[in-house]
């Protein structure tokens, strides 16, 4: 066994501090050749009965601990926090950067030699990576997979995206209370994440187009006992790495993130990977800017998933799933060849992957929407910039001029939206103030509103909304997101009011406040932010540090890694 191991700082000295470092261990039941100078694997997990999504992480903690051991290593499970997206208050988005402090500060104080990323529901999968980036050891990333198809009356219904239809149709009066409720429990039939294209398989995806999972990591729903064998393949393969020295550094390259921005232009996927990717970007030194996303935007979308298409992640798995989709790229010249956990380049994924079911994993030739990326808009209102998704938007819309109806606050949204007197119609733009990183705090995926119940009734089921927040990675709609500077950081969106003019125009990238540069410097001399509702601990520490959403809302002391060895000892 290698003598230079990391893990010999902590196993292999024959002294007091190797002796407290064993022993311990040993309480365990481990025997000695556990610390004989093999490979320690960290297998990181954000298993949780509070974060649904990823429930069955211990039972794939358990596939990868078979992997290792058949490889030669030595593993060890250890928890870090878990952030179940549908649970948390105030948002999910605002413990994302403390995941990933977790991760890192426990992958940096333990001695270990790699890493396997247990996570799934929205933000583990970027706080994890977020965390590991800034550490550099040999990680590896394990998803939760998808829950199966939900069911309900005969059809197949989609997480969160069905929600939003259901619920619209309640307000509209064409759907029962009785059976919303109903609805529940068919939609979420199994462990697993989100089984449309929303953040959490979005991320998945994107951690394949990245190389930084095994092949069909993506896809496999998490009930399929093949998720198990990836989970100890993986366990197999982390080992390997560690003997490599193959790190998040030497696979997370700049060719790598455009090759996830390709990516998630062709599988429809969330609003909420520009985020993800910017921050993992400045966790490892790659100079990734919002203009880099222009690079999907004529990239088809091949993949006929809610809710920009109509099947669901069971359908994409046993179509091919991603590796049909990187092959398709690949064959259209849109990769970069960025090398994987696998040591070869992101084309040896494609290796073999066959398309079963053209009408869900569709063609260049014939794809579900052409030129279907997200658009970057800038202008007087979104200097930063602001994103929208086309694919999962009105057409028409894309290209529109309306008046301004402004909800200063979430609670004013709320308790207004639904007034049968709401001067609104439906060309009317909604715009959402102060749920930015800082205003909310946490950048909540709050940007979809609901369309005003007056609308909803007529039959209107999409308009123009703007805001400072995210959207929910199953949701759809001309949802203008992000806009930065937030408008608690005193950006352009603070200053709009009702009845003001707003031009869109998603094919110049432009979005524009149609007031003079004199009424914006008056109203900017009027305006001063609200008084934070959070005050101590993490909160505030966030509100005062975090970056605006161009830099991907990571703090501003986290951009960066530290891969210095600790040298000192606890006793
Ligand atoms: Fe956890 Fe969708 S809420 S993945």
């Amino acid at each position: 066994m290698s003598k230079d191991r990391r893990n010999r700082a902590w196993y292999g000295k024959l002294d007091k501090d190797g002796f407290i470092h064993r022993s311990w261990m040993k309480n365990q039941g481990f025997p000695d050749h556990a610390f004989d100078g093999r490979p320690i694997i960290g297998i990181c997990n954000t298993w949780s009965e509070l974060t649904p999504c990823n429930s069955g992480l211990r039972d794939l903690a358990e596939g990868v601990k078979r992997g290792v051991w058949e490889a030669g290593g030595f593993p060890v499970e250890f928890p870090v926090m878990s952030l179940g997206e549908t649970q948390m208050k105030p948002t999910a988005m605002l413990f994302r950067n403390l995941l990933a402090m977790d991760v890192e500060e426990s992958i940096r104080a333990y001695g270990i030699d790699g890493v396997v990323l247990l996570g799934g529901c929205d933000k583990t999968t970027p706080g994890q990576l977020m965390g590991a980036a800034s550490v550099d050891l040999p990680s590896i990333v394990v998803s939760s997979g998808p829950m199966l198809n939900g069911k309900w009356q005969g059809k197949d219904i989609g997480s969160g995206t069905d929600v939003w239809k259901f619920s619209e149709a309640v307000r509209a009066g064409e759907m029962t209370l009785q059976d919303f409720m109903a609805a529940e429990s068919g939609m979420s039939r199994s462990k697993g994440v989100c089984m449309t294209m929303g953040t959490a398989s979005t991320m998945a995806s994107l951690v394949e187009a990245m190389g930084m999972s095994l092949p069909t990591n993506a896809a496999l729903p998490a009930v399929d006992a093949r998720r198990m064998a990836l989970a100890h393949l993986t366990g197999k393969r982390i080992v390997e790495m560690v003997e490599e020295d193959l790190k998040p550094s030497d696979v997370l390259t700049r060719d790598a993130f455009l090759n996830a921005i390709v990516a998630n232009a062709a599988v429809g996927g969330s609003t909420n990977a520009v985020v993800h990717l910017l921050a993992l970007a400045g966790r490892v030194g790659v100079d990734l800017t919002l203009e880099d996303f222009g690079l999907g935007s004529d990239v088809p979308l091949l993949v006929n998933c809610m809710p920009s298409g109509k099947y669901l992640m069971e359908d994409f798995c046993y179509a091919g799933g991603m590796p049909v989709v990187l092959k398709q790229l690949a064959e259209a010249g849109c990769l970069q060849n960025s090398k994987t956990v696998l040591g070869g380049d992101i084309h040896a994924y494609a290796d073999g992957a066959e398309c079963y079911n053209e009408d869900v994993i569709k063609t260049f030739a014939d794809p579900v929407k052409p030129a279907a990326g997200l658009r970057v808009l800038r202008g007087n209102l979104a200097p930063n910039g602001a994103i929208v998704k086309p694919s999962a938007a009105t057409d028409h819309l894309l290209e529109h001029e309306g008046i301004a109806y402004v909800f200063e606050t979430i609670e004013d949204m709320k308790a207004n939206i639904d007034r049968d007197d709401l001067p609104v119609t439906k060309d009317s733009i909604l715009v959402l103030k102060g749920v930015g990183p800082k205003g909310y705090p946490g950048m909540p995926e709050v940007g979809n509103m609901p369309i005003p119940r007056k609308l909803v009734r007529d039959g209107v089921r999409d308009m123009i909304r703007i805001s400072d927040g995210r959207m929910s990675g199953t949701a759809f709609g001309t949802v203008i997101l992000h806009v930065s500077p937030e408008s608690e950081a005193g950006g352009p969106l603070a200053l709009v009011k009702t009845g003001d003019r707003i031009k869109v125009s998603a094919s110049n990238g432009t979005l524009d406040l149609l007031i003079s540069d004199d009424e914006m410097a008056l109203r900017r001399a009027d305006w001063a932010p609200t008084a934070p509702h959070y005050t101590r601990g993490y909160a505030k520490l966030y509100v005062d540090t975090v970056l605006q959403a161009e830099k991907g809302a990571d703090l501003d002391f986290l951009v960066g890694k530290d891969t210095r060895p600790v040298t000192r000892e606890s006793h």
